[in-house]
């Protein structure tokens, strides 16, 4: 790389958009946070991982890693006010190399687009199968056939993945962040309410009991140490950090907000809506039979079941996949923010190339995310299919590895001061205590705790 595009290079001055009012800005970070880590990812790894005593884990590495790791990027990204590269470069001493955090983040980003957008892809195509009315069924043998029949399709997989990269590419493209910024902050209490109709069918079912005993009873032999790596890799995923998009989205942040406040609001609005998903899912999984060690698969062979038990099943279910692909686009588009920023501000990109740059590298890279359960499904590396390498790689290394590094550099690095007048507005906001807590933890307690989980759950020690 020359020295003209070397994203080393320092920063340049752009002009830069910001988020304009409090409650805007809550909505983009939440519609970051919210997505199908919530309605897929979280369930399943659930289901695969114990149930209650993975939740706990899961839990326990939120609070511990996840809110200190969450404050300590927004506060980086609103003090540096750009992307995560000419953020770190700025705000480290000269010649220290902490901007390869934000390299880092970006590749972590092309990975967990790259399968992502597959997940999203699946969604979309449920949308029209439930119009259709072909996959309503309580029978985990029809609506398990129906979901191999997708995935295993190579054609169908790809087109359906080229055509939510399109969609993505289409909102940046035109700049309506705001748009669907607007969008989503209308669309999501819906998300919510028909979460809850959800719940209250699934715990009526017959096994209603069970799946809540497996959900909340937990039974701590099913802990080990790649259940813990599992469970904190989650937290990171949920929260969107270790990765930069929570700095980036910092910088767009206004003056005034609260972060710590913030911070916490996302976090839990977050971990309800997971919550509720699991509600909805579990008692099912238990009454119909299903596996609840279905892995990837496990809510698209549930969520039908159990909507076919309710009046108008079909329709709101149509409901149902429309929101959880609203959901997925506030996140998809935070994810891909990072990439875009990055080589918009560093190289010096337009915006629109930019983004056009990040999707046609995502298609090439996402096909082999899409062909991994049907042309890919027998090429392995590490005994994993590239969909399922990528979600490690990034869930279990990229993003807690990141998350260390983040936690250092605000420890060891940017200091007390910096954070402390972060955290406080420079002293308008009473946060002090949740400063010098949070900087404690960033300090001493985080790293140490994500190095010693990496090692051990990855058998390195
Ligand atoms: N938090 C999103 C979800 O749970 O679906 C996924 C995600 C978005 C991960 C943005 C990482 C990220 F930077």
């Amino acid at each position: 790389m020359n020295e003209k595009t070397s994203l080393a290079r320092p920063n340049t001055v752009l002009a830069r958009a910001g988020f304009t009012s409090g409650f805007g800005v809550l909505a983009a970070t939440l519609g970051s946070a919210v997505g199908l880590g919530n309605i897929w990812k979280f369930p399943y790894l659930t289901g695969a991982n114990g149930g209650a005593s993975f939740l706990l884990v899961y839990v326990l590495a939120t609070l511990l890693v996840g809110l200190p790791v969450m404050m300590a990027e927004i506060s980086l990204g609103r003090v540096g006010k750009a992307n995560p590269i000419s953020t770190l470069q700025a705000l480290a001493p000269k010649g220290q190399p902490w901007w390869l955090i934000g390299v880092a983040g970006m590749l972590g980003a092309f990975l967990i687009l790259s399968f992502y957008s597959e997940v999203v892809a699946w969604v979309f195509a449920y949308v029209v199968k439930a119009m259709r009315g072909s996959i309503l069924s309580s029978d985990p043998q029809v609506t398990g056939a129906a979901f191999n029949a997708l995935i295993s399709d190579p054609m169908q997989s790809l087109l359906w993945q080229w055509g939510v990269l399109l969609f993505i590419g289409g909102i940046l493209l035109m700049g309506v962040t705001k748009g669907i910024e607007a969008v989503t902050k209308k669309l999501m209490p819906i998300l919510f309410l028909l979460l809850l109709l959800l719940c209250a069918v699934s715990l009526s079912l017959d096994k209603a009991w069970e799946g809540l005993v497996f959900l909340f009873h937990p039974d701590f032999s099913k802990i080990t140490a790649s259940v813990v790596l599992t469970a904190m890799g989650l937290a990171f995923f949920k929260l969107s950090i270790g990765m930069g998009t929570m700095m980036t989205y910092g910088s767009y942040f206004r003056d005034d907000q609260n972060i710590p406040l913030t911070t916490l609001r996302v976090m839990a609005a977050d971990l309800s809506i997971s919550m509720l998903a699991g509600i909805a899912i579990f008692p099912a999984v238990f009454t119909f039979g299903f596996a609840p060690t279905a892995g990837p698969s496990l809510v698209f062979i549930t969520i039908p079941a159990v909507f076919s038990q309710i009046p108008m099943g079909q329709s709101l279910m149509v409901v149902f996949f429309v929101l959880a692909a609203i959901a997925a686009t506030g996140a998809m588009l935070s994810l891909m923010e990072v990439p875009v920023v990055i080589l918009h501000e560093r190289l010096g990109l337009t915006r629109p190339k930019a983004t056009l740059l990040t999707i046609f590298l995502l298609v090439i890279l996402g096909s082999t995310s899409a062909l991994s359960n049907s042309t890919l499904a027998d090429f392995k590396l590490f005994g994993m299919t590239p969909f399922d390498l990528f979600d490690f790689v990034s869930s279990n290394i990229i993003l807690p590895g990141g998350g260390i590094f983040i936690a250092l550099f605000v420890g060891w690095v940017w200091g007390f001061d910096k954070f402390g007048g972060a955290l406080t507005n420079k002293g308008h906001l009473q946060n002090q205590k949740v400063a010098q807590a949070v900087f404690f933890l960033l300090r001493y307690v985080s790293p140490a705790l994500i190095l010693v989980v990496m090692l051990k759950g990855l058998n390195l020690f």
